[in-house]
């Protein structure tokens, strides 16, 4: 049951991996057929006897996590995925340890099956009783160009991790699969995420916010992520010029209190200026984090002396906004203060989980952070947070 014919060149973008996987389907006699270029859910269509599978492809350095398979058994159950009496997902590395959990929680009878694809063979961790998957002239499909988000600040501590999965969840609530990169040396967003979340939807297939490593990002691996978020260290020339290049959008959060506002202030003025020179496109927005109820009057005063501090950049940069918090800020929560706690409370059950849960209906956060979206949107949007 091997073949013949090999492709050293078979993991070397998602395109050959695609057309390897659909060659080893038809190697073990399965119809195989390419999906039309913007078919949401998966890559190849296979048919045996009376099996039709639904084939995800994916091209990755790193191992699957648990979201990404969540979101393709989700879309088997849901009524496009309906059609189809068996699932495949197949992959370049490995299943990492959510993943397998995931794997290990399926019933028996179910259809779902994953593989890594290798040279010759498909070496399956859950396997059908025989092998897998192509068709030779699958086409090369456009790839989406990405938005780039940074959240940035040279000042640690402020909320850049907590803004950029938060806000990564507001876009997942959008119905957009985000990839949430960690550039931060610390990686904090890996303990406190693992890799990555899944936002299920209830009217529907959910999405998936996946973890990646700054230092080994490769746009392929997240072919179904239209947005990519930036967790940065707080030290700017320790993040990828690159990425930092790349950025449409930086999200600058800080703090509102009557000490800060000044000094804060001049740290934020430089951050700008540092960012600016290596990127002089992208849309920059001060945000206000962490947030307290202080009252009308005491806010007011906070309000306006912190929003006379940003006046003179506002005038000479046109991509330059200062928040108003008046509008949108992100408030102080104890969701948003004790996420991760239940990490360490199950450690030996690593899910993830954003600090959108519902608290009489209601959730702080979660309004906070669809309501960013919203505004960065209608500044600087042109309707990128539509996903038709
Ligand atoms: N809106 C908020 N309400 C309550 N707690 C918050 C809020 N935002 C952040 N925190 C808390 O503040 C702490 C620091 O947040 P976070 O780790 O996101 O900051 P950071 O800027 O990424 O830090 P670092 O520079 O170390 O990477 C965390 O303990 C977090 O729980
Ligand atoms: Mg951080």
């Amino acid at each position: 049951m091997s073949l013949t014919k090999t492709n050293p060149k078979f993991v070397a973008d998602f395109v050959h991996f695609e057309q390897h996987v659909a060659k080893l389907f038809s190697h073990y006699q399965w119809d195989v057929e390419t999906a039309k270029p913007n078919q949401v859910g998966y890559d190849l269509t296979v048919k045996k006897n009376n099996n039709f599978g639904a084939v995800q492809v994916k091209w990755l350095n790193n191992n699957v996590s648990a979201p990404q398979l969540l979101k393709f058994i989700d879309f088997l159950a849901s009524p496009q995925g309906k059609k189809f009496n068996c699932g495949f997902f197949i992959t370049t590395k490995g299943f990492g340890g959510p993943a397998l959990a995931v794997i290990r929680g399926l019933g028996e009878n179910s259809r779902f099956f994953c593989g890594v694809a290798e040279e010759n063979t498909v070496k399956w961790i859950r396997g059908p009783e025989d092998g897998a998957n192509n068709q030779e002239n699958s086409s090369e499909i456009e790839q989406p160009e990405k938005i780039y988000f940074g959240v940035f600040t040279c000042k640690g501590g402020v909320g850049k991790t907590t803004v950029a999965a938060h806000l990564a969840g507001a876009l997942a609530l959008q119905g957009f699969d985000i990839a949430l990169l960690d550039l931060d040396p610390e990686q904090n967003l890996h303990k406190l995420v693992g890799d990555g979340v899944y936002v299920p939807n209830p009217g529907g297939v959910g999405n998936t916010i996946e973890v990646f490593n700054g230092k080994t990002w490769n746009e392929e691996s997240a072919r179904n992520c239209k947005i990519v978020i930036c967790d940065c260290s707080p030290a700017l020339e320790r993040n990828d010029e690159s990425l930092i290049k790349k950025l449409h959008y930086c999200i600058i959060p800080t703090t509102l209190n009557p000490l800060g506002i000044n000094k804060h202030g001049g740290v934020l003025k430089k951050t700008v200026e540092e960012i600016r020179k290596i990127n002089q496109n992208a849309h920059l927005f001060i945000l206000i984090n962490n947030h307290k109820n202080i009252g009308v009057n005491r806010f007011k005063l906070l309000r306006d002396s912190f929003l006379n501090v940003y006046q003179d950049i506002s005038q000479t940069d046109d991509k330059f906004h200062c928040i108003d918090p008046e509008e949108v800020c992100i408030r102080s929560s104890d969701l948003l203060y004790y996420w991760g706690i239940h990490l360490l409370e199950d450690p030996n059950n690593p899910r993830s989980e954003l600090a959108f849960k519902l608290i009489g209906g209601r959730c702080y956060p979660r309004d906070d952070f669809i309501r960013l979206a919203d505004y960065i949107e209608s500044k600087a949007g042109l309707g990128i947070f539509r996903n038709s």
